[in-house]
């Protein structure tokens, strides 16, 4: 095998792999494709480096699985043990099965008794690329696997964006250059996590929106991962992403193999626009396998910040009347409904309506929905137990952990242990019967709490409860095809790609305050597109924050996403809901555009103004969205990018000021409601003209091709 290529094509990428004689493949070439005669041979003289003193006589590999018994100094890629001692690796290219677009690569080593397959795969359409390593114990005895990476990717950039967050503030990029040794973000919460979500970027030194090479990387797991960038000794780098394997978690038997996380990759030249022009695509079609293509997302209304716990099915009918009144499509009933559940210190794991409650079930308040002409939605956390619940008087030792000790509670709840079939099929059991018994459209399924002592049978468990969430959620799917369901932690702490195979919607955070939305949407945004981010109006006062802002900042943002409603509606005045309906109207007659078209941020000199856009045939849907008071007294024009250069654009302001502005004494024209004209070229380097907005104030244009 030794001497080979390995070259995968696709989105207009080329990557080429050489095969040396020992270790694994090495990338030696990511970028625009090479077309069909190059020379690989140049790559393997070029690939050919200098070994500096003062280390190892034939330098360090760093290939995609970087191994420590091939002399690898950084991170290796592998970690295992054998009896009381640490694997010593040396493996070599066994196989390599390529079609030009994917390839299954075998590494073998017969005397440490391991193999590894990696599998590489090179979307066509989009050039995303999916890597993942599965290592197979070949014996003898058992393997103690302490760490797997799906891949080790060589970076040609230090220049990283990370992500942090927390609830309520999820998806906060942070901007790090790696100038030595290792950057770690871990998660050990076992949910994708709102603080560490296993996403990053390394581009080039300031890449920007549109601007300088990037490539971003994603590991699509649910529980515990890491991430890293290290700069090696010689000042390479590698990023490394994995899932976190507690000790003794996995411990193969002879012949067992274990597989990690799928890792997701993408290049683009053009900044973190030019990665979302990847993504999107790949997340549309292969991670959702086009099932949301062309299915219009109906716009939600949410009871949970109008109600919260208190339910009383006539009022919940006349939020209805309300929530159909403005141009909702689906109700969704959140937390409060089941047995018991007046507050959040009880009754998660007994799923059954409460009688005091609804005293004749769900019916009359779903048939009143359904008679409305509106889907009805159902929360769940099917994952948790209260203390205080039937299920766990029943079966207290259902719950995740070990024998003598208790799980710290979260929420005044527990984690069940899923891994188990009896309290999976309990859980299925309860939640099939409800959509059994009832017509429910939706299920927003969440989960609020971190992991602790998670240990099923003695033995670290995230790995596999990860695993059997994931076969609870694909059970119920598979029973009710009909169903679709939403991905919610406490808001954003469960946005990842394996999720996502199996949902339809990301509660993007709890947070419906729509100045930290804007910031929180754009950083989802990168990876994720539109239609699957849940985005709701809320209340004038923001719960989570206290902040006030008007209906047009609340509604304009939330008309970027899935667009619902989370706001007790008898608080609104009349106008107020009129206001409303006219938004929620504009973004059904745009949401084609909106939830199938290109998301493109846009940068603005003025830190304050926030703008992004949607485009799709012909047409865009620009948002500016001042979110602090601009720093200057004049506010310069917004350059959109994106657009056809050559086609000429009607724009018009949709959201024109009830009022004429006060913070303006000449007035722009489009904010008068006038449509200008313009080229796709004028647009991007001259510029659209903004009216003056204050903070917490939003302009949202309409362009449209003339010529199409
Ligand atoms: C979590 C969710 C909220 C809401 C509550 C209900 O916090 O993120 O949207 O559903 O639970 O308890």
């Amino acid at each position: 095998m030794a001497g080979g290529f390995l070259r995968l094509e696709g989105g207009g990428e080329s990557l080429v792999f050489l095969i040396p004689d020992v270790g694994a493949p090495v990338l030696a070439y990511w970028g625009p494709d090479l077309g069909g005669a190059e020379a690989f041979g140049a790559l393997s003289r070029l690939d050919d480096r200098a070994v500096p003193h003062g280390g190892l006589d034939d330098g360090e590999a760093l290939n995609w699985l970087p191994e420590a018994g091939h002399g690898f100094t950084g991170h290796p890629a592998l970690i295992a043990r054998r009896g009381e001692s640490e694997l010593v690796s040396q493996m070599a290219v066994r196989a390599v099965d390529a079609d030009g677009a994917s390839a299954a690569v075998t590494l073998r080593d017969d005397l440490a008794g391991i193999e590894v397959v990696l599998t590489l795969a090179l979307d066509a359409a989009t050039g995303v690329l999916t890597s993942r390593a599965e290592a197979r114990n070949l014996g003898p005895g058992p393997l103690a696997l302490d760490w797997l990476a799906a891949g080790a990717f060589a970076s040609p950039h230090a220049e990283l964006m990370l992500f942090d967050g927390r609830w309520a503030r999820e998806f906060a990029p942070v901007r790090q250059t790696l100038v030595t040794g290792l950057m770690v973000k871990e998660n050990r919460t076992g949910r994708t996590s709102h603080h560490a979500p296993p996403f990053l970027v390394a581009g080039e030194p300031g890449f920007g929106e549109a601007r300088g090479e990037a490539f971003g990387l994603h590991l699509a797991w649910s529980g515990d991962h890491r991430m890293f960038a290290e700069r090696l000794r010689d000042g390479r780098i590698q990023l490394q992403a994995g899932e976190l394997l507690r000790p003794g978690e996995i411990v193969l038997a002879e012949g067992e193999a274990y597989a990690t996380p799928a890792l997701y990759l993408a290049r683009s030249a053009a900044g973190l626009n030019g990665l979302s022009d990847r993504l999107h695509p790949f997340v549309r079609d292969t991670i959702l396998g086009g099932r949301l293509k062309g299915k219009t997302r109906p716009v939600h209304y949410n009871t949970w910040e109008a109600v919260y716990f208190d339910h009383d099915v006539a009022r919940l009918q006349g939020l209805a009347d309300l929530a159909a009144g403005v141009g909702i499509e689906r109700f969704v009933l959140d937390d409060g409904w089941f047995l018991g559940r007046d507050d959040d210190t009880t009754s998660l794991g007994d799923w059954r309506v409460d009688p005091v409650k609804y005293p004749h079930g769900l019916k009359p308040l779903i048939d009143h929905v359904l008679g409305l002409g509106m889907e009805f939605g159902l929360w769940v956390e099917p994952e948790m137990a209260n203390a205080e619940s039937e299920l766990i008087r029943a079966h207290p030792d259902w719950v995740l952990g070990i024998e003598g000790r208790r799980q710290p509670l979260g929420r005044r709840q527990y984690v069940l242990d899923l891994t188990r079939p009896e309290v999976s099929d309990a859980i299925f059991a309860q939640i099939d019967a409800l959509l059994a018994e009832h017509p429910i459209a939706y299920l927003k399924w969440d989960m609020n709490r971190d992991l602790t002592h998670a240990v099923s049978g003695g033995r670290a468990a995230v790995h596999r409860q990860t695993l059997a969430v994931y076969a609870l959620i694909d059970r119920l799917r598979a029973a009710h095809p009909g169903v679709e369901i939403e991905s919610c932690a406490s808001g954003g702490g469960r946005a990842d790609y394996e999720i996502l195979r199996r949902t339809d919607r990301i509660w993007t955070s709890d947070c419906n305050d729509p100045i930290e939305r804007q910031s929180i949407q754009r950083a989802f945004s990168i990876f994720f597109p539109p239609e699957v981010m849940g985005a709701h109006v809320g209340p004038e006062a923001a719960h989570t924050t206290g902040r006030v802002t008007s209906l047009q900042m609340r509604a304009f943002t939330a008309f970027f996403g899935h667009m619902g409603v989370e706001a007790d509606l008898t608080g609104f005045t009349p106008g107020r809901r009129a206001e409303l309906r006219e938004a929620i109207a504009l973004h059904k007659a745009w949401r084609g555009v909106l939830h199938a078209g290109r998301t493109v941020r846009l940068e603005h000199p003025d830190p304050g103004l926030m703008a992004h856009a949607a485009m799709a045939e012909g047409r865009a849907l620009v948002c500016a969205a001042q979110v602090e008071t601009p720093r200057t007294a004049g506010l310069a024009p917004l350059r959109i990018a994106g657009l056809d250069a050559d086609a000429t654009y009607s724009l018009r302001q949709l959201n024109l000021p009830r009022r004429p502005p006060a913070s303006m004494k000449h007035v722009p024209a489009m904010a008068r409601g006038e449509t200008l004209s313009a080229s796709g070229a004028m647009l991007a380097h001259a510029g659209a003209p903004l009216p003056l907005l204050r903070a917490g104030e939003i302009a949202v244009l309409l362009l449209e091709r003339q010529d199409a």
